[in-house]
């Protein structure tokens, strides 16, 4: 098989750019280890910046999320001392962001791209790659139940790493070639998704028994979590236990704001920050998880991955049309620039917002003197705001 753009992964990174580089009438291959039906199901993240929805809509793939996405006009910061409201549109101003799971994001981009003819191999798992120093990189691949498990080849122009963090990509450049920023943080997130009316707003909270948030999927499917230690077994987490922390962590204190009901997926998300650079080997690049990692707490991992294969689509059109190679050579440059404004971020809110066993009681003193800082100044609180939507994108 032979192509201009071969893509490892169909997650959110990969997705985007198959769209963006056909709409360009740049012929790509999408790769995709794990079946349809388990990448459409995978519960992830939820909240879209509007450069993300206007990302949807600009490919055609947006209807579906303006019909059942939640636009979401304010988020909540519970703790000890209150209720800090961050009113959106009034700090950024105007803006917004929708809450739409990540699944539906990626079911909608699967059809998109099928509709017009595009080329999505599930249950393709990339082994290694060829001649990534060379003009022809080429991926071998392994089909379930296809070629007698015998290897396939892809070659193609471009690699496109869009496989995650624990993918192949990354792991193909040698050590000494990449530098690697990790900042490791002691728990987890245990997740649900409940069958139960969701919380009004979007509240974090910080609670001196750990972190918890209340978010949604529907107006009638909640998406609660609680900090959790790094390996965390769900056994030890009977439902009881979970909706006895989700209603002491935010707050609730007579039991009658935060609605319990049957719990359909639960799972514990480790919480990492991780930035590898350069995020280019050669003529593979880099984009998405497989390259960096943010806590989850920004909400940030998914926008962050779409702002990169914003910056990769076009200089990949520019090259396939012109031969100039001058935006594909800034691409990391250009893309670490946001991805250290939303480490940054994700760390801050992080943070400010979880309980660290090795805190001394002077850290948690300031831990807390932040918060009462956040609640009284409209400069912080628009700080968050104008994060939390979406810093404006890099020129490239
Ligand atoms: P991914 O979505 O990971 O997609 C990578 C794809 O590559 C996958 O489909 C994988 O199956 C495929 N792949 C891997 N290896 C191969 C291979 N060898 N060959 C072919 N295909 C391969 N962010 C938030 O903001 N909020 C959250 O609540 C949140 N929860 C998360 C929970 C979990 C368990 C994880 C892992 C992440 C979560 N994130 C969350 C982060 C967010 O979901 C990611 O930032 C986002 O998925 C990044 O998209 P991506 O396309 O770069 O990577
Ligand atoms: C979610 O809805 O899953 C969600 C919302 C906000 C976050 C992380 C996850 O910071």
């Amino acid at each position: 098989m032979r192509t201009q753009v071969g893509i490892v992964g169909a997650g959110p990174a990969g997705l985007f750019l198959s769209l963006l580089l056909h709409r360009a009438g740049v012929d790509c291959v999408v790769l995709e280890a794990k079946s349809r039906d388990y990448v459409e199901s995978r519960v992830r993240a939820g909240v879209l910046e509007q450069g993300t929805v206007d990302l949807m809509d600009e490919l055609g793939a947006g209807e579906r999320l303006h019909r059942e996405g939640m636009p979401d006009p304010r988020l909540d910061i519970r703790f000890s001392g209150g209720i800090i409201h961050i009113d959106l549109p009034v700090l950024t101003p105007g803006k917004i962001v929708t809450v739409y799971g990540q699944q539906e994001v990626v079911k909608d981009l699967i059809a998109a791209r099928l509709n017009r003819g595009g080329a999505i191999l599930f249950e393709a798992e990339a082994t290694h790659i060829d001649g990534l120093d060379g003009k022809r990189p080429t991926i071998h691949f392994k089909r379930e139940g296809k070629n007698d498990g015998k290897h396939e080849t892809l070659e193609c122009d471009v690699v496109a790493g869009c496989d995650g963090f624990h993918g192949i990509c990354r792991a193909a450049i040698p050590e000494n070639l990449l530098t690697i920023y990790d900042r490791n943080l002691p728990f987890g997130w245990l997740g649900i998704l409940a069958e139960a009316k969701p919380f009004p707003e979007m509240s974090y909270s910080n609670h001196e028994r750990g972190f918890a948030l209340a978010s949604r999927r529907s107006p009638k499917l909640s998406r609660l979590y609680v900090q959790c230690s790094a390996d965390e077994d769900l056994a030890g987490w009977p439902d009881r236990r979970i909706w006895d922390e989700l209603h002491t962590r935010l707050y609730d204190k007579d039991g009658g704001e935060l609605h319990e009901g049957p719990i359909v997926q639960r799972g514990v998300t480790p919480v990492r920050s991780y930035v590898a650079a350069p995020m280019r080997h050669g003529r593979m690049f880099l984009a998405g998880d497989a390259v960096h990692i943010v806590p989850p707490t920004g909400a940030k991992g998914l926008n962050l991955a779409v702002a990169d294969v914003r910056v990769l689509s076009r200089a990949l059109i520019e090259f396939f049309r012109t031969g100039a190679t001058e935006r594909l050579d800034r691409y990391s440059d250009t893309c670490l620039k946001r991805v250290w404004k939303v480490t940054r971020y994700s760390n801050y809110m992080t943070s400010l917002l979880h309980r660290f066993e090795t805190h001394s009681t002077f850290e948690r003193r300031v831990q807390q003197a932040e918060l009462e800082y956040v609640a009284g100044s409209l400069a912080a609180r628009t700080t968050i705001g104008e994060n939390y939507v979406g810093l404006p994108f890099e020129e490239d």
